[in-house]
């Protein structure tokens, strides 16, 4: 089998693609091979030696793939060989073949590609925890959604409108037209404003009910201030500790030390909630993940939800496709082909 690495922390260049042998799938495992492999911003923030929860290098990284299973393991009964599959692989999906148990697949519609399907697990079982799971996004609610035009902020896009909910969004400029398009109510670039000044402006002071917040640092205090009463922060990611493609300790240190601290009196007297939310630290609840992850296949299926992909890359140029990501080039989600 072929797998891309990561020998060393470092730059985009240093991924590099390595031959090993098929493994086989023990009691409870199945094999598929693998036609696209998602990539997500948590692995390059490992690859920059960025993620406490990323893998000891040299390591391969990769939370989702689609493909087909072929060859099933003893005991398993409830999948078969040549069945399309999505799986959720943490780590080791960046590679043409990778074992997994078989609690953490799932069949895909004939209607999706591969493609569409790999774009799937991360990205919507994150906006569908903080939306659907523990958010409960109302119709008519206002949402603030960091990074929408993202892999996550693609999802979380999608979530809120079949729920009926208005989402607000921040961008690099060059995405506002097709973000205004695909239904975003207003975008805001936050190079250039103040999403804060912004927020209050839109939404004549009232503020908005939901918050998903990746950025992290001084933007998780501000976020919590765009809230209005019974308003639900959500904080997930913290993108702003990597500005560029290699690690900066002092911008790692700054965000850091501008994280907020919440105060149990004042959350209940501003009717305000703040989350955490980690999907790799409910691995241990993959029958739970799977469930959700049925549900949000179902809708894929139905076309209510549709992976938006971007940019597919083989196996030979992962590097490109961390580096495209990290210049902020992406508009949904950014793929591995073998
Ligand atoms: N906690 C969890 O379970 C979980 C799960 C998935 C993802 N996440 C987090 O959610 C965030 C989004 O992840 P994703 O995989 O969907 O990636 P993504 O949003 O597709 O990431 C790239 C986009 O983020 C925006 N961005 C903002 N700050 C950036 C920075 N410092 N460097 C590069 N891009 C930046 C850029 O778009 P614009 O400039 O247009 O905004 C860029 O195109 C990440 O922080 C990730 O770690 C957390």
């Amino acid at each position: 089998m072929r797998q891309v690495w990561i020998p060393r922390i470092g730059g985009p260049d240093v991924l590099e693609v390595r031959e090993a042998a098929d493994p086989e799938p023990r009691a409870g495992e199945v094999r598929v091979r693998v036609a696209a492999s998602g990539v997500n911003f948590a692995d390059c923030l490992a690859r920059m030696g960025l993620y406490p929860d990323g893998p000891a290098l040299p390591a391969v990284v990769g939370y989702e793939v689609a493909g087909e299973i072929d060859r099933i393991g003893p005991g398993v009964e409830t999948l078969t060989e040549g069945t399309r599959v999505v799986a959720l692989t943490r780590f080791g999906g960046y590679a043409d073949t990778v074992i997994v148990p078989m609690v953490q697949v799932l069949p895909i519609p004939h209607n999706l590609s591969f493609e569409q399907a790999a774009g799937i697990p991360v990205n919507y079982l994150t906006a569908w925890i903080m939306l659907v799971w523990i958010g409960n996004v109302h119709p008519g609610e206002r949402v603030l959604v960091h990074a929408v035009a993202g892999g996550v902020g693609q999802a979380a896009l999608q979530i809120c409108r079949w729920r009926g909910a208005t989402v607000l969004g921040t961008a690099s400029a060059g995405k506002h037209a097709r973000l205004l398009e695909s239904g975003v109510a207003h975008c805001i670039d936050y190079h250039t404003q103040d999403f804060e000044t912004e927020i209050s402006r839109i939404t004549g002071g009232e503020g908005v009910d939901i918050v998903l917040d990746a950025v992290g640092g001084r933007s998780f205090a501000k976020s919590y201030r765009c809230l209005g009463p019974l308003g639900r922060l959500f904080l997930f990611g913290v993108s702003s500790f990597a500005p560029g493609t290699t690690r900066s300790i002092p911008a790692a240190i700054k965000g850091l030390l501008t994280l907020p601290r919440y105060k149990p009196i004042s959350l209940m007297n501003d009717n305000r909630g703040v989350f955490g939310v980690n999907v790799g630290h409910l691995w241990e609840r993959s029958e739970l993940l799977a469930r959700m992850l049925a549900d949000i296949i179902q809708l894929c299926g139905d076309g209510v939800l549709s992976p938006v992909i971007d940019h597919v890359f083989p196996f030979a140029r992962a590097g490109e496709a961390h580096a495209y990501l990290q210049a902020r080039k992406n508009f949904g989600k950014v793929l591995l082909v073998p």
